[in-house]
C-alpha cells in the first residue's frame, strides 16, 4: 500500500488479501462522498497490486453501512446531484477485476446493501440486516438496488423490499440466495478471511476471467454467454498456470501457480 491518508477507511494487506474496514462508526458507516471516494481509491490501488489476490470490505459489529449519508444529500437539487454524479464513483466498483467479498455485520441498508451486492460474495453475521429503505425517504435505490437485488432474489421479493422498505434478516437472505453464508458475529472476520485466502490461492488469471464470465452471465443471452466463456477457456491454455495446474494433476503433486 502506498502512503494513504484516509479518514473513513482502514486498509491493510495480509496473506494476499486486501482488508478494508469502513470506519465512520458514529453514523453507522453512512456512505458520504469522501468515504466512497476513499473506498474506490483503495480498491483500485489494491486491484493493481500484484500482492493482492482478493479484497474484503467490512464494517463494524453494528453496521456494515446504513446507506448513503442522508444529511449530505437531503437538500440537493436534481441538477446538483447530476453534476456531482456520485454514482460515477460507484460505477468504478464494476471495473475491479479481483474478487471482492463483503463481510457484513449489523445494518446493510440502502447504499450499504447495494455496496454488499456490488461485491462478488457476501458473508454475514447472524446480526446482519439487509434492506432498501429508500422509498421511506421519498426516493428509490440508486446504486443498483433495483437491479442487483432483483437478479439475486427474484422479482416478487425485490418488489416487496423496494416498495415497502422492509428489510431481511441474515437467515432470510441466506435462504433466498442473497448471501453465501451466515456465521456467529465473533466468527465473521475469520470466515471472510478463510474464504478470501482460498480464492487468493487460486491461479489469478483464471480467477480474474472466472469473475468476468460469471458477471457476464447477468447481462448476456445464454448463447452469447456460452460463446464468451468458451473464448476465455481457450485463452487460458496460453497461461503457464494452466500447464502447471494440469501437469501437477497428472504428476500427482500440488500445483505452484505463478500468476502467468
Ligand atoms: C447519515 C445516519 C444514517 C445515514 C444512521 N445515521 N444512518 N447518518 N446517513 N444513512 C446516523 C444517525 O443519524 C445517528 O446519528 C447515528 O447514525 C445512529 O443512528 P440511530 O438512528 O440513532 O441508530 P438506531 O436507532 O440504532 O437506528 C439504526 C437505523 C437508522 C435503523 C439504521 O439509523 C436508520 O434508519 N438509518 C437510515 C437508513 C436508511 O434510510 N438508509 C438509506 C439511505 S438512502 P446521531 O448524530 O443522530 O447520533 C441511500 C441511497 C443510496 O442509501 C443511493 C446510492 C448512493
Amino acid at each position: 500500500m502506498g502512503n494513504r491518508n484516509d479518514r473513513y477507511i482502514v486498509a491493510s494487506i495480509r496473506e494476499n488479501v486486501g482488508w478494508i474496514r469502513l470506519n465512520r462508526p458514529e453514523v453507522l458507516n453512512a456512505l458520504n462522498l469522501q468515504l466512497i471516494s476513499e473506498l474506490v481509491a483503495v480498491l483500485t490501488e489494491m486491484d493493481r497490486d500484484e500482492n493482492v489476490r482478493c479484497m474484503v470490505i467490512t464494517g463494524n459489529e453494528k453496521a456494515f453501512a446504513a446507506g448513503a449519508d442522508i444529511p449530505e444529500m437531503a437538500e440537493a437539487s436534481s441538477v446538483e446531484m447530476l453534476i456531482q454524479d456520485q454514482l460515477a464513483e460507484w460505477d468504478r466498483l464494476r471495473k475491479l477485476t479481483k474478487p471482492l467479498i463483503a463481510a457484513v455485520s449489523g445494518y446493510a441498508l440502502g447504499g450499504g446493501c447495494e455496496l454488499a451486492m456490488a461485491c462478488d460474495l457476501i458473508v454475514a453475521s447472524e446480526t446482519a440486516v439487509f434492506g432498501q429503505p429508500e422509498i421511506l425517504l421519498g426516493v428509490i435505490p440508486g446504486a443498483g438496488g433495483t437491479q442487483r437485488l432483483t437478479r439475486a432474489v427474484g422479482k416478487v421479493r425485490a418488489m416487496e423490499m423496494v416498495l415497502t422498505g422492509r428489510s431481511m434478516t441474515a437467515r432470510e437472505a441466506l435462504q433466498v440466495g442473497l448471501i453465501n453464508r451466515v456465521v456467529p458475529p465473533e466468527l465473521l472476520e475469520a470466515e471472510a478471511m478463510n474464504l478470501a485466502k482460498k480464492i487468493a490461492q487460486q491461479p489469478p488469471v483464471a480467477v480474474r476471467l472466472a469473475k468476468q464470465a460469471v458477471l457476464k452471465a447477468m447481462d448476456m443471452t445464454l448463447e452469447n454467454g456460452l460463446d464468451y466463456e468458451q473464448k476465455l477457456f481457450y485463452f487460458l491454455f496460453s497461461t503457464e498456470d494452466q500447464k502447471e495446474g494440469m501437469r501437477a494433476f497428472v504428476e500427482k503433486r500440488k500445483p505452484r501457480f505463478q500468476g502467468k
